[in-house]
């Protein structure tokens, strides 16, 4: 229906709503909508219904990569549909899954050691180096930088670089060398995370915790409470301040 209402909308190029209908095609077809839109809430608007494709809808689960292009420009661009704003006349299509190479590997037994990143990621020294995927990265990341720090085994530094991918895979389908960047570098942050960073005291006292079963008991008194139980332990917990600083603990102590 909602397809059929903004197919219904093609004739119109005026103001509705406070916002100005644009033209964009999706897939090749046309679809009139409002400019205001996120691509993403645009192909709403146009009747599809994301099932794949769409996670967070914030900008960090990277399930929403997007290519498109500008009439009279022969470039292709990327974004994510969920960040990026329709612009009049766009062509577009999302690509939600790149069937790229992806390494099996049992984290424990590698170390963090460039060979065994090119063990798994051979592909690594087929880079000719073009920057495509810096250019293609929604997140501004030096891309074609970390994958050359990962040619040289410099896993830290790949970890640094790539701290902030989202998996879009934008950078893979555009890559003329068919390197997978992504998968790349998670195996860096893992083997960095695993092998390399200084281990979080705290966290290993939370995990035994866990293990122990410390909170087991807690848990099973939230389970079997009623919604309205519930309700009234949520509106009375004790939360964390907004300003508070990274000293700052519960009154209450006993799960911690
Ligand atoms: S797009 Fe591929 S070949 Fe080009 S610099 Fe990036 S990793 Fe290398
Ligand atoms: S490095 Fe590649 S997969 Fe990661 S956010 Fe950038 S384009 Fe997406
Ligand atoms: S839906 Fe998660 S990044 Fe767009």
């Amino acid at each position: 229906m909602a397809e059929a209402k903004a197919k219904e909308a093609k004739t119109q190029t005026e103001v509705s709503g406070g916002a100005q209908l644009v033209s964009i095609y999706i897939m090749g077809e046309r679809y009139m909508v409002p400019d205001s839109l996120t691509i993403q809430k645009a192909l709403e608007f146009a009747g599809y219904q994301l099932v794949r494709g769409c996670g967070c809808r914030g900008g960090i689960c990277g399930a929403c990569g997007t290519v498109y292009r500008m009439p009279g420009s022969y470039r292709i661009e990327v974004g994510l549909a969920c960040q990026t704003v329709v612009k009049a006349d766009m062509h577009l299509t999302q690509i939600p899954f790149f069937p790229a190479n992806k390494a099996t590997y049992n984290i424990d037994e590698l170390k963090p050691e460039g060979s065994y990143v090119a063990s798994h990621y051979p592909e690594l020294f087929k880079c000719v180096g073009c920057n495509t995927c810096t250019r293609s990265c929604p997140m501004d990341i030096e891309v074609m930088e970390y994958i050359s720090q990962a040619i040289r085994g410099n896993i830290a530094r790949v970890a640094e670089l790539s701290f902030d991918c989202v998996m879009c895979g934008l950078c893979t389908a555009r890559c003329p060398a068919e390197e997978v960047q992504y998968n790349v570098a998670i195996l860096c942050r893992r083997l960095y995370g695993k092998h390399v960073a200084p281990k979080a005291e705290h966290l290993a006292l939370a995990v035994k915790n866990v293990e122990e079963g410390k909170y087991d008991e807690g848990l099973k008194e939230l389970m079997s409470a009623s919604e309205e139980e519930l309700k009234k332990l949520y509106v009375a917990r004790e939360a964390e301040p907004e300003m508070a600083d990274e000293f700052w603990e519960p009154e209450k102590k006993e799960y911690l």
